[in-house]
């Protein structure tokens, strides 16, 4: 186990705070440039289109996941439960926050738990950052606590370079991560999903990156929840040694989602996670246009959760109804494409409009 640290845990929920009751979502959302071209003839009917997907060899009701938020509080715990219980209705994938607090104090374990113990059906993602990782004595044994902790079915490593160089107490060693990655890949029972938090994959990146690496890749672009404010909203001065807010100055650093789906469908043969300001239905199907398996969405489930926390126990309607919306809205796009499946979507449905189209071939 590593060391009991009550700062890891306040920093958790300081997050979701600032992001709950301030937003902090990126200036420009990307996807917005990003144009369908629908059909005007119509070959395919409403209830023909099916939104049904597989990923890891397992079959989805939708091809998008609800993406690591929370865990290490005890409202963290009610929020898993909230998330849990609509994704285990509802036949769509979660991810859990990073499991770093339930590893240090065993007291939290529950609030992460508590997702398996709404259904052991629900395919459930753990996570850890890549810092935890390079400063564990054993990396194997951690990310294996992380896996049995939950009977996760898949173990996401999270990369934030940006977010741990801004954090005034920050880890700052992770040169070593893609040797670990390797080591943990070859280890687990699972797969294994890197994932940025927001800054998205470059290009080099995805040259990097290939099937033997990992299993999948989580993009994490930049356009939607903006970590660099966050960090920049918990900076002040009696904290700060520096005259300038980095989170201020860095807040427009990263491969736009879009992109970094494009680049790393180019250059490698990896599934691919769509994480980074996906919003609406219509944004899902984009980000399959583009080459990706399934989107990550976590802002507008977060604001579900907390508002079905705040509605009383165990009542979760709205974030039912978040997912209803967004299937609702994946199969209007898909008749508009006249794609019966979500195999028939493909790149000729979009192209890239405004900056966008500068950073293609
Ligand atoms: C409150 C909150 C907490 C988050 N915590 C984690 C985390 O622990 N691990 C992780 O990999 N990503 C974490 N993320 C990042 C999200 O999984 C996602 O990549 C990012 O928010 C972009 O998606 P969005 O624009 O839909 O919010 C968190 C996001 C939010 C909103």
């Amino acid at each position: 186990m590593l060391k009991n640290n009550k700062t890891n845990e306040n920093r958790k929920w300081d997050h979701l705070k600032l992001i709950y009751e301030q937003g902090m979502q990126s200036k420009k959302n990307w996807m917005d440039d990003v144009i369908l071209h629908p059909d005007a003839i119509p070959f395919v009917d409403y209830h023909d289109a099916s939104t049904s997907c597989m990923l890891f060899g397992e079959r989805f009701a939708a091809p998008f996941l609800v993406a690591a938020m929370t865990g290490g509080h005890p409202r963290a715990k009610q929020i898993n439960e909230i998330l849990a219980m609509a994704c285990s209705k509802k036949g769509v994938p979660m991810g859990l926050g990073s499991q770093r607090v339930g590893v240090e104090d065993e007291e939290l374990i529950q609030t992460y738990r508590v997702a398996r113990d709404v259904s052991p059906d629900l395919f459930l993602l753990g996570n850890i950052g890549m810092s935890q990782l390079v400063s564990a004595g054993n990396p194997i044994t951690l990310a294996r606590e992380c896996v049995d902790m939950i009977d996760a079915n898949g173990l996401v490593i999270h990369f934030n370079k940006l977010q741990e160089l801004i954090q005034p107490e920050g880890d700052r060693v992770f040169a070593t991560i893609m040797e670990i990655v390797s080591a943990v890949k070859d280890d687990l029972p699972v797969p294994v999903i890197l994932k940025e938090v927001g800054m998205g994959f470059s290009e080099r990146d995805s040259r990097t990156l290939n099937a033997g690496s990992v299993d999948a890749i989580d993009i994490g672009g930049f356009g939607g929840t903006n970590f660099s404010l966050v960090e920049a909203g918990r900076i002040t001065n009696d904290n700060y040694p520096y005259s300038r807010n980095p989170g201020n100055i860095f807040q427009d650093c990263g491969t736009p989602t879009p992109i970094s789906i494009y680049f790393m469908r180019k250059n490698s043969d990896l599934p691919i996670i769509a994480t980074g300001g996906i919003r609406t239905g219509l944004d899902v199907v984009k980000t399959i246009c583009i080459g990706a398996s399934m989107a990550g969405i976590a802002y507008p489930f977060l604001l579900s959760a907390m508002d079905d926390l705040k509605e009383g126990n165990g009542y979760l309607s709205r974030t039912e109804r978040q997912i209803d919306t967004l299937i609702h809205e994946i199969r209007i796009t898909m008749v508009l494409l006249n794609a019966r499946s979500i195999d028939e979507l493909d790149s000729t449905c979009i192209h890239f409009t405004g900056d966008l189209s500068h950073w293609v071939d």
